[in-house]
């Protein structure tokens, strides 16, 4: 069981979150539930702050923020003065809503829509990740007629591999996302930039993947960085002024992993930037993380009801919990691994080994496999899955009209809501009679 946080602990036979007994949140709000700690994602936005931003010049991290994204949380990093990564202009206007400095929030994606290129310039979002010629051509258009001008970051694909899974490895040659470092591309890019009257060329971005273990992965994509960092210049004259060197710091979800330290990721990545600049005697650049997963995943506890146990002789035992792949769908999308307790029977021994599965009608809504539990587990005990916090609530889905749980922050002994559960009336909302 992963409990190296220091807000969930057990006492007795029960799981403490906060301070209070998690069957007791179960009790008050309802399941399926996600639980998150206010405490320990201050902790971690804190650490961004006084680990990376107050350490070095024109630092700025940036909070991944669809790892989890609703107002509560804008409203969180917003009062640690950090910035806020978006993918969309939907994300964009929740961050607004919570009183985002729009210079604070940087615009990425793919495909940005030119609706949503020219909702984020009206709003004066205009620090954009530019990722393609296409939203080049757009930006120049859509910021000509709004009279504004894009500050533009190109991202760059650094052609490394790192990453849990395939579907979230970004930096290797083969990615939808950003522009090849190969055949001159992003250079073509940069100069269509120089040329333009509407956008500002500022720097470039690097993000390799997600859930990254290797230290040598962030260090190699930063050595990469300042091999174009020196072709732009050597190309143009130019000295670039703003690295992101994004997100993706790999946290613990069971045992085997084994998370690096923020600070050591980070002072590598200086070291390689202000080696390199202060080796040509340029000014050194703002520099940029953007982390989503460190600041929130171990924060998150999911509680269900435990409801049907299911024991197939010389197979395995599948319990099934009141929620699934609506609620977290990290399993069947990357075979992912959780660590989780019988809430209310923690102090237990854990002789039974159960496969734990959803309520949705599908056969990969997994939560996680082969986890030892109680041999006392039945109906009705509540089963609490850990360090859920990144990518379950912003990915959850409506699958089997099955109404989103809460979102209950918790914090020193209390709890709120910060987001209400869905109701029958809320599946239909958007539905004409
Ligand atoms: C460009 C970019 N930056 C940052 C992140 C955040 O990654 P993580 O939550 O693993 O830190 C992602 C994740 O998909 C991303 O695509």
């Amino acid at each position: 069981m992963v409990l190296q946080t220091q807000f969930a602990d057990i006492k007795g036979n029960d799981l403490y979150i906060d301070g209070i007994k998690a069957s007791d949140l179960a009790k008050q709000y309802g399941t399926p539930l996600y639980v998150m700690s206010e405490g320990h994602i201050r902790h971690q936005m804190n650490e961004l702050k006084t680990k990376f931003m107050d350490k070095y010049e024109k630092a700025l991290p940036l909070f991944a923020s669809k790892s989890f994204s609703c107002l509560a949380i804008y409203k969180l990093a917003n009062e640690y003065g950090i910035g806020i990564d978006c993918v969309s202009a939907g994300e964009i206007s929740i961050a607004l809503r919570a009183g985002f400095d729009p210079d604070k929030i940087y615009f990425h994606g793919n495909n940005k829509l030119p609706s949503e290129i020219e909702y984020a310039l009206s709003h004066d979002v205009t620090h954009f990740v530019v990722d393609n010629f296409y939203e080049i051509e757009n930006c120049e258009k859509i910021a000509g007629k709004l009279g504004k001008k894009v500050k533009a970051t190109l991202r760059i694909v650094p052609g490394i591999k790192a990453g849990g899974h395939n579907y979230i490895m970004t930096g290797h040659k083969d990615t939808k996302f950003g522009f090849s470092s190969h055949y001159g591309i992003y250079l073509k890019a940069i100069q269509q930039i120089l040329e333009s009257d509407n956008i500002e060329y500022e720097g470039i971005h690097c993000h390799i993947g997600s859930q990254v273990f290797d230290l040598f992965a962030y260090v190699n994509a930063m050595l990469q960085f300042m091999k174009f960092v020196n072709e732009i210049y050597n190309t143009f004259g130019v000295v670039t002024s703003k690295i992101n060197a994004g997100g993706g710091y790999g946290i613990a979800y069971t045992k085997q992993d084994e998370p690096l330290d923020f600070e050591s990721i980070t002072s590598e990545i200086m070291k390689v930037i202000y080696n390199e600049y202060d080796s040509h005697g340029w000014e050194r650049p703002a520099v940029m993380i953007e982390p989503g997963r460190y600041v929130v995943g171990n924060a998150g506890i999911t509680l269900y009801t435990v409801g049907c146990i299911k024991e197939i002789p010389d197979v395995r035992t599948y319990v099934s919990i009141d929620g699934g792949m609506s609620d977290n769908i990290r399993t069947p999308l990357y075979d992912a691994k959780y660590d989780g307790i019988v809430a209310n029977k923690a102090g237990e021994t854990k002789t039974k080994t159960v496969t734990v599965v959803g309520k949705i009608c599908e056969s990969a809504d997994m939560i996680t496999k082969d986890l030892p539990v109680t041999a006392n587990i039945m109906p009705g005990d509540i089963f609490a899955v850990f360090s859920t916090g990144a990518y379950n609530y912003s990915m959850s889905s409506n699958y089997n009209q099955l109404p989103k749980p809460a979102v209950v922050f918790t914090y020193e002994g209390e709890s709120r809501v910060v987001v209400r559960r869905q109701t029958f009336d809320d599946l239909i909302l958007f539905d004409e009679e």
